[in-house]
This record gives structure tokens, C-alpha cells and sequence, in this order.
């Protein structure tokens, strides 16, 4: 994009998410992520960029969703796992914060040392002093007070099943995932051979048949679950998310049921599988 089509570009963001941003708050926005860098000083927006803000302006969107009514007597808590850059925490910690003027508490957890460390000082130079960060394994971190939200966005591989079985160890009132690359799963059929054939068909059967099993195992663990597309593809294909809000429901029998009918059909075993199984879902 060139800077002269920039305002076209905003426009198009912000009509699209004005219920959250208003006009008020919106070059405060565009101050944010010069400062992360999702902007140039010259207000140019890549292409790369352009697709991230519309991602992380959607997550928001379900995040908000999900916590518009709880009470603001107490800081919210959210956990980001495999946070990388923290583009999408920025965002949250910006909007709660400095818009909705409510107390927030938000974890960026990542292996990535030299990111948590640069975060950590681009977070003190936004004043951002309730976003800390954590240079650790997401199986390392364990949340020492009651969490709102565990999230992620394109965790790698198993990072996205650590993510979500840290929002169940920390018994977390909503988990959100959105899956990336799967190396870790492979799938077989014998029955649908003719489709996995196909390597479009194939990546898109494993998530579809991988996310459904988290599903489940969320499912058995008392949280209803929900999956749908949280952003348009135009933006990434890979915008599947997994929203699972903790109820007091019982485990039915015919979770196990469709979960042993799906590993036996694929023979795919997400790794959360493994960690609840290791574990149980009330460690
Ligand atoms: C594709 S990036 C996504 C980053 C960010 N959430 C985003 O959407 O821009 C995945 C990140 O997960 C981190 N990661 C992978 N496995 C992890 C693990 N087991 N524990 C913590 N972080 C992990 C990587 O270091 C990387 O920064």
C-alpha cells in the first residue's frame, strides 16, 4: 500500500470496527502502533501489517465480547501464550486501559527471550505497567491469581494445545485459540484416501478434525466450546478460532464417544490430549 492510499485503508478499519474504536480514540490508536511498529512515522501500513491490525482488531472484538459484563470492581487478568511481537496484547491492554479505563493485568508468555525483553521495554516506554512478560515455556507458567482470559494467536504446533491446557490448569473463564501450523499431527483415512491425497485438503482436514478434538476434550472438562471464523480469510485462512467458556456442566458420555470415533477414523491425537491425560482437567 502507498501512503496515499493510508487513509482509504483506516477508513476501511475503522467502519469496520467503529463499535470498538470511536473517532476519539482514534489517533491514539494510530500513536500505538507507530510505537509498535505496525505503522511508519509516515503513516505507511504494509500489507503484512495491515493484515495483523485487522486480526488482532477482530481477536479484540470476541475478547470483549466475552468480558464486556464482568464486574470492574476487580483488575481483569489475561494470559497471552506464545505472544510473540504482544501486537495483539498491545491492543487489548490499550483498549482497557486507556478506553474503557478499567484495571487490566496482562502475561506475555513466549521462549522467546531477546522479544520478552525488548516488549518488556517498549511496554515501560508506553507506560503500559500492567503488561508483563514472561521469557518462558507456556507448560513453565503458572497463574497465581484468578484469570479472565487465556489466548492465543498462531501458536505454533503443540504451543496452541499448552496454551489452551494453561487455560484449564488455571481454570480460566474463557479460552481462545487460534491454531497455526500442525507438523506435530499427521492424519490417515483409509476411507477418504481420495481427499487427503490433496495437501490443500489435507492441512484443512487437520485442523478441522484436530480443533474439533480440543473441542471435545474442553467439552469434557466443562467448558462449552464454540468454533468459528473470527476474522475474514482475506486476512489469513488460518482464522479458525476455538472459544470455550468454563460452565458447571458435568462430562457426558457421548463426548468420549464422538472424540474415540474421530481418533480412530484419522488416528490424530492432539498433544492436549496427552497433557489432560497426564494431568487431569482440575490439576
Ligand atoms: C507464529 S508466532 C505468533 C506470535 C503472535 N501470537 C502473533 O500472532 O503475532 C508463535 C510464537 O509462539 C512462540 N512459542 C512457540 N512455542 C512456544 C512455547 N511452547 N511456549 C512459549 N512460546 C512458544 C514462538 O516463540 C513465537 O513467538
Amino acid at each position: 500500500m502507498c501512503a496515499g492510499d493510508d487513509n482509504l485503508s483506516r477508513v476501511h478499519l475503522f467502519i469496520v470496527h467503529e463499535m470498538l474504536i470511536n473517532k476519539i480514540n482514534r489517533e491514539e490508536l494510530y500513536d500505538l502502533f507507530q510505537v509498535i511498529k505496525l505503522q511508519s512515522r509516515n503513516a505507511y501500513i504494509s500489507k503484512d501489517n495491515e493484515v495483523k491490525i485487522e486480526q488482532i482488531i477482530a481477536y479484540l472484538e470476541v475478547i470483549h465480547s466475552e468480558l464486556r459484563k464482568t464486574s470492574k470492581k476487580r483488575p481483569l487478568v489475561l494470559i497471552d501464550s506464545g505472544a510473540g511481537n504482544c501486537y495483539l496484547s498491545y491492543l487489548v491492554y490499550f483498549f482497557y486501559a486507556n478506553i474503557e479505563k478499567r484495571p487490566v493485568r496482562i502475561h506475555c508468555i513466549d521462549t522467546n527471550e531477546r522479544l520478552m525483553k525488548v516488549n518488556q521495554e517498549l511496554a515501560q516506554r508506553l507506560n503500559f505497567s500492567g503488561m508483563h512478560f514472561h521469557a518462558a515455556d507456556i507448560d513453565a507458567y503458572t497463574a497465581n491469581e484468578k484469570v479472565d482470559v487465556v489466548y492465543s494467536l498462531h501458536a505454533c504446533d503443540t504451543a496452541t494445545d499448552k496454551s489452551i491446557y494453561l487455560g484449564l490448569r488455571s481454570k480460566a473463564k474463557v479460552i481462545l485459540s487460534v491454531s497455526c501450523c500442525q507438523h506435530s499431527l499427521s492424519m490417515k483415512s483409509e476411507r477418504l484416501k481420495a481427499i487427503f491425497r490433496h495437501k490443500a485438503f489435507r492441512d484443512k482436514a487437520i485442523m478441522m478434525v484436530s480443533d474439533s478434538m480440543r473441542a471435545l476434550l474442553l467439552e469434557q472438562c466443562g467448558y462449552k466450546v464454540g468454533i468459528f471464523d473470527f476474522v475474514s480469510s482475506r486476512y489469513t485462512e488460518k482464522n479458525t478460532m476455538i472459544r470455550a467458556r468454563r460452565t458447571e456442566l458435568r462430562r457426558q458420555l457421548d463426548i468420549d464417544k464422538e472424540y474415540n470415533v474421530l481418533q480412530r477414523e484419522f488416528g490424530v491425537q492432539p498433544y492436549l490430549e496427552t497433557l489432560i491425560a497426564e494431568n487431569t482437567c482440575d490439576e
